[in-house]
Formats: C-alpha cells, structure tokens, sequence
C-alpha cells in the first residue's frame, strides 16, 4: 500500500508512524503504570481487581455497546478516541522532545490515550516517562490533559549496541523482540472505546501538529506516511519498512517457505524487488 501524505522528520534509528483504524471501539488524565516483573511495584491501584485474593463483587461484568463505535474519515464532531502506542528502549534522551511533540497535537487532548512499552532499558527511561506522565497530568490545563496514560514495563533481556542493531545476523531476532513488544502493548493498551491506533515511534522528532486529522482524513484502514530524515547534509526518505510490491516481488515471495522471513533494508544478498517508499519521490507518487 502506497499513500502519499506530508514529509515527516525523523531521527536516525527506527522510525515508524503508523495508523490503524481499530474495528472494535472515554476525563481528566489517568495514568497507569504496570511491571511484568516485580508485582510487589505496582503502583496502580487498578490492579488490585487482578489480585485473586481480594473480595470480588457478585456482580463482576461489563457490559460495552461497540456499535456506538466508528473509525472513519467523516468525522468532524471529534468524537473518536485515539490511541497512540510507543515502545521505548534506551530512550531517556527522545522523551522530552516525544512530549513536546504529542502536547502539540491539535487533536483533543481528552480523545487521546497515550500507551508506553519500556524494555531492557538501563538508561532511567522507566523514570523519566512516569516523570512526564505525572507532569503533564498535574501541570496541565484540563483542555491539555490526555485521557490516560498508561506506562508497561516488560523486559525481554534482549541487548544490541547501537552499531549492531541494523546487522543482517541479528535482524530475525530483533524483529521477533520488536513483534513481542508491539503484541504486549497493543493487548495491554487497546480498550473498548479506542477508534484508531497510531503507532509512533519514539525518536520521530518533528511532525505536523495536524498529525492525527491529517491520517485519520485519508479514510484508510490502514496507513503508513513516508518518514524524512535528514543530517547536516543528507535527506531522504528513511523507512525501509514500507514498501510496494511488484510482479517481482510476488514472484520471488512464491519460491519462499512459510518460516523464511525477508529483511527489508540496505542488505546485500537477495534481491526481493519491492519498491521501498523511502524511495519514492512525490513525481513518482503522482503517477501512481
Ligand atoms: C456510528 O455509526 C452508527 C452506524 O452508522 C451510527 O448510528 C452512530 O450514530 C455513529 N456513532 C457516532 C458516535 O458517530
Ligand atoms: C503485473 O502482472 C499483471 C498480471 O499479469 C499485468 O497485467 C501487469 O501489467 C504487470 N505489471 C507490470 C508493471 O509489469
């Protein structure tokens, strides 16, 4: 899939923003913070109800009518919740600029739930984000606050350098980690009001303020804007992981077995015949 939407800056490292319309379907500010690891740590008092050992009311459902729940580009009444999911790693030095950014949407803040996943970080990132969270909680003007906030910490022990990280050999693993990751906060995260998903990553570090109004207009299911990146004197497009396919490319993936897995990216070997988006220009778009 190939849709055109505004240059986004990024930082170098992985970038992806990415949105989903959720097919399933919330006012000051909550924020949540749950470990994997240590239940003695939780701080939320939410996660009581988890515990077996405390008394349950008789009656223990909920009841949620979803048919009140829509993801389309014809909203204007601002009604539909937005969740926006971010795995962080190592990332202490991105949160400051991630809230600047996310403080400048122009979508209301009472429809957005921001969701975090910490892993393997030894960097003070849990720190700093419930630091942030608490700050734009309690500073805020109510019009600023975000509906909730929820912070995950799950460890998955899986450590590269900076150098390695982009390594062929080490790219199936790393992905696998990345899938787990995103799996984890998504089924964490996701509630039975939420319209559409965006997953934004961490070191984007400039986008519209009109961000969620820009994607959320196209009416797609699904949509992935092509990240710009740029140095002090390099620019390009920076996402290796969108991509269109070609008869090539369809070929190609017909001789593979189910348990193959294709890198996208500057790697030598296999040529694999998908035209990447960091690659197309907005001539190139046009004709499409
Ligand atoms: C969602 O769509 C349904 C069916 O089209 C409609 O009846 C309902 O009013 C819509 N709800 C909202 C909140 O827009
Ligand atoms: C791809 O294959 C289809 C079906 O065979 C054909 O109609 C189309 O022209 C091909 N596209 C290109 C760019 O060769």
């Amino acid at each position: 899939m190939i849709t055109a939407s505004r240059p986004v800056l990024v930082a170098a490292a992985l970038s992806v923003i990415l949105l989903v319309s959720w097919l399933v379907s919330t006012s000051s500010t909550q924020v949540n913070w749950y470990t994997c690891h240590d239940t003695n740590s939780k701080v939320d008092t939410a996660n009581k109800a988890m515990d077996g050992s405390l008394a349950r009311p008789v009656n223990n459902f909920n009841y949620f009518d979803m048919n009140q729940l829509n993801a389309s580009a014809q909203d204007t009444h601002y009604n539909q919740h937005v969740l926006i999911l971010t795995p962080f790693k190592e990332a202490a030095r991105h949160i400051e600029r991630y809230f600047e950014n996310v403080n400048s949407l122009t979508y209301p803040h009472h429809l957005i739930s921001l969701g975090f996943l910490v892993s393997d970080s030894q960097d003070g990132t849990i720190e700093k984000l419930q630091q942030h969270a608490q700050d734009v909680s309690k500073q805020q003007e109510p019009w600023q606050r975000f509906n909730r906030i929820s912070i995950f910490q799950k460890d998955f022990d899986f450590v590269l350098s900076e150098e390695d990280r982009h390594d062929y050999d080490v790219q199936i693993k790393r992905r696998e980690i990345m899938s787990k990751s995103r799996n984890y906060l998504l089924a964490s995260a996701l509630t039975e009001d939420i319209a559409w998903v965006l997953w934004l990553d961490g070191d984007v570090i400039e986008y519209p303020a009109t961000l969620i109004e820009d994607l959320t207009s196209m009416d797609k299911d699904v949509i992935v804007p092509n990240c710009w990146w740029h140095s002090y004197n390099e620019e390009g497009g920076y996402d290796k992981n969108n991509w269109q396919e070609t008869n090539e490319s369809w070929a190609f993936q017909s001789t593979l077995k189910p348990t193959d897995v294709l890198v996208e990216g500057t790697y030598v070997g296999v040529r694999v015949n998908r035209i990447p988006v960091s690659g197309l220009t907005l001539a190139s778009l046009n004709r499409l």
